[in-house]
């Protein structure tokens, strides 16, 4: 089992990033045992939100807990913290994540995702390489990749590690091209890399521009619920906690130089899953006749424009993280979805806060209209 003592997350400020540092300081509803110290370095872009990790911050900062806001492109920065926190641990979690967006401006995605990842390789391997050129047991970079690098499926079949790359969105190409530098630096220089590639998360503190945040926030507004298309693509879901644990068995026990693929063998198509929410909202909403609410929200789901170039279906295989770390989901579909609407209902403050920003008019400039 890896140390993991001093350990860098990028992109601690976003959806999965600040359930990652919550989950290691026991705040999830599993805790693991960790007793290091963790670096947030976050450029706060529209999707970071460092007030999610307050109570963390209250806890542990200064003494475990430290926040760097910055690019992650940044080389004098980043070689700055390896000094500064003597990190032997890097978790990549930094990205532009937003498949709309790639599609409206896909610059940011190539700076960040392919140039910034290059930049943290490439700082890790200077800061890590011993003076014979190899590099110790107990440093890793862990880097947080998607399964839509693979591209699309057909009504069957799955993704598994050896599935060949074949992205079709600028998110998508920008995160394989990540893939592959970081896999290059193992393969050229040796560097302790491992790499997952995971479905779709869900959870609390998801920005409300992916599905299900964003349908609950319009659904307790009493706006559309806009479907893309016929609503038949699939995706197979997973609650962020169960990919956080994963990750988490990656970095403690995976093996460096293997690609690990993270699922939640739950796949629904789009339209299946809104009824579903829509269930979970009236019944927790403090309607007298739920049903009747149930009735309400679907008559505001709206059929819309298609996104271009849509991938149809996603669907993980994850046996070899199964039965090679003992890693498995622990929460149920209902369970998940029932959790992250609760959390939308007591959080309002937080969604209204990082939806009066850039986030909402770039919702309603882009598709408001449609
Ligand atoms: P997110 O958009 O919610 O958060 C991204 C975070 O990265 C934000 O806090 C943002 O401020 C920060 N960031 C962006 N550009 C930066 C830069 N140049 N320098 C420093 N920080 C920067 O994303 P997320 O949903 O939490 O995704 C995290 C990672 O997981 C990404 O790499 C994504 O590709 C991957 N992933 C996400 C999902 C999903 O369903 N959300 C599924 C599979 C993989
Ligand atoms: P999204 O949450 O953007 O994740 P990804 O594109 O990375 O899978 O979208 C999930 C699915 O939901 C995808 O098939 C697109 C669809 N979708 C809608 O139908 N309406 C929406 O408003 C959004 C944001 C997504």
């Amino acid at each position: 089992m890896r140390k993991l003592t001093n350990i860098l997350v990028t992109g601690g400020a976003g959806f999965i990033g600040v359930n990652f540092i919550r989950f290691l300081f026991g705040q999830g509803t599993v805790a693991p045992e960790f007793k290091g110290r963790i670096v947030n370095l976050d450029a706060i872009t529209y999707a970071g939100n460092i007030a999610s990790l307050k109570e963390i911050d209250e806890k542990f900062g200064g003494t475990r807990y430290f926040f760097e806001k910055g690019d992650i492109g940044n080389r004098a920065l980043v070689e700055a913290i390896f000094r500064k926190y003597d990190i032997d641990t890097a978790v990549h979690f930094a990205a532009e994540s937003h498949v709309d967006r790639s599609i409206l401006g896909p610059e940011a995605f190539i700076k960040t995702n392919v140039l910034g990842t290059f930049t943290l390789l490439d700082v890790a391997r200077s800061a890590w390489k011993k003076s014979d050129g190899s590099f110790g047991s107990d440093v890793l970079f862990h880097h947080v990749s998607t399964d839509e690098v693979y591209g699309s499926l057909g009504e069957t079949g799955y993704f598994t590690e050896t599935t060949a790359y074949d992205p079709r969105s600028p998110y998508s190409a920008s995160k394989a091209a990540s893939d592959h530098l970081a896999m290059a630096y193992h393969h050229t220089y040796g560097l302790p890399v491992t790499l997952s590639n995971c479905s779709n998360n869900y959870g609390p503190y998801q920005f409300p521009e992916k599905l299900i945040p964003l349908m609950i926030s319009n659904m307790l507004e009493g706006k559309p619920l806009p479907v893309y298309g016929d609503g038949k693509n699939v995706r197979d879901w997973l609650y962020v906690e169960d990919h956080n644990s994963a990750v988490w068995a990656i970095m403690e026990k995976g093996r460096a130089g293997e690609t690990y693929n993270i699922g939640g063998e739950n796949e629904w198509e789009n339209i299946r899953l809104l009824n579903e929410l829509i269930d979970v909202v009236a019944a927790k909403s403090n309607s007298d006749a739920p049903a009747a609410q149930a009735v309400a929200m679907r008559s505001t789901i709206t059929y819309v424009k298609d996104r271009p170039g849509h991938d149809r279906r996603y669907a993980i295989d994850c046996s070899k993280i199964k039965a090679e770390l003992g890693w498995k989901q622990a929460v149920s579909f209902r369970q998940g979805l029932e959790r992250t609407v609760d959390w939308y209902l007591s959080n309002k403050e937080w969604v209204n806060g990082i939806r009066s920003g850039d986030c909402r008019r770039w919702i309603e400039e882009n598709y408001g209209k449609r």
